[in-house]
């Protein structure tokens, strides 16, 4: 099975991409999907998660600081793996430019709000330049976090990124607290409202074609 690379981007700190990479790396990692994760972000979230957590989620995780190493690292980590997960940082590091060199697919996560629409559309924008620079399509989708989709406020988020013309997944995110305590229990929500979310999320991502289904990977 050829391995897919997809890239958690935004240029908006706090958004919601370790949280995001978290989840779907520790979920599919459970399910013996060959996950590694390259946490190009300095502060090194995913790998102080996975320091305390390695024997439950099994995965490879490589912290990397150096902006110019991303690409080859990440080529490294390709072979042998189905799925690498590039954990970018947020704003101010050039960390997402060169990941999305190496992308197959590129996920936004988005809280709703003017500013982080906004942020979003630039970080969209980015990712049109790579496909520039690089002569290739790179999938790119927005996914909202932190979304209450009861409220007045989700109806015009959802009306505005039409308006732009951005693809968004159809799985959202909701605010939870479980999502803010996995910061220090390391566990990745299974069963309740938030682990069939998440069950939701990488299914729809499998679906499109961004990360490897467990199936898939069992089978290869
Ligand atoms: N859906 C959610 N519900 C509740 N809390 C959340 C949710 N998503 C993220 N958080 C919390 O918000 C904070 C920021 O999230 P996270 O670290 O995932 O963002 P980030 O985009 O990786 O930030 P940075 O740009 O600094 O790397 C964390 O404390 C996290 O636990
Ligand atoms: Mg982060």
């Amino acid at each position: 099975m050829e391995c897919k690379c997809l890239v958690l981007a935004s240029s908006k700190g706090g958004a919601g991409k370790s949280t995001i990479c978290m989840v779907v790396a520790g979920r599919l990692a459970k399910q013996g999907v060959r996950v590694a994760v390259l946490d190009a972000d300095p502060n090194g979230t995913i790998s102080s998660w996975h320091r305390d957590y390695a024997a439950e989620y099994p995965m490879t995780v490589v912290h990397e600081v150096e902006e110019t190493e991303i690409v080859p690292r990440a080529e490294e980590l390709m072979e042998g793996h189905d799925l690498v997960i590039i954990d970018t940082a947020g704003f101010g590091n050039r960390s997402t430019v060169y990941a999305l060199a190496v992308a197959d697919h590129v996920l936004i996560p988005s809280q709703p709000s003017g500013s982080d629409l906004r942020e979003a559309a630039k970080t969209i924008k980015m990712v049109q330049a790579a496909e520039k620079m690089t002569k290739r399509t790179i999938p790119a989708r927005v996914v909202l976090t932190r979304f209450n989709d009861r409220t007045k406020v989700a109806a015009h988020v959802l009306e505005q990124l039409a308006g732009i013309g951005v693809e968004r997944l159809q799985t959202t995110v909701a605010h939870r607290t479980v999502y803010f305590e996995m910061t220090f229990s390391g566990q990745v929500p299974v069963g309740d409202a938030a682990g069939q979310e998440i069950d939701r999320l990488v299914a729809e991502l499998a679906e499109l074609g961004a990360v490897p289904s467990a199936k898939a990977a069992a089978v290869a």
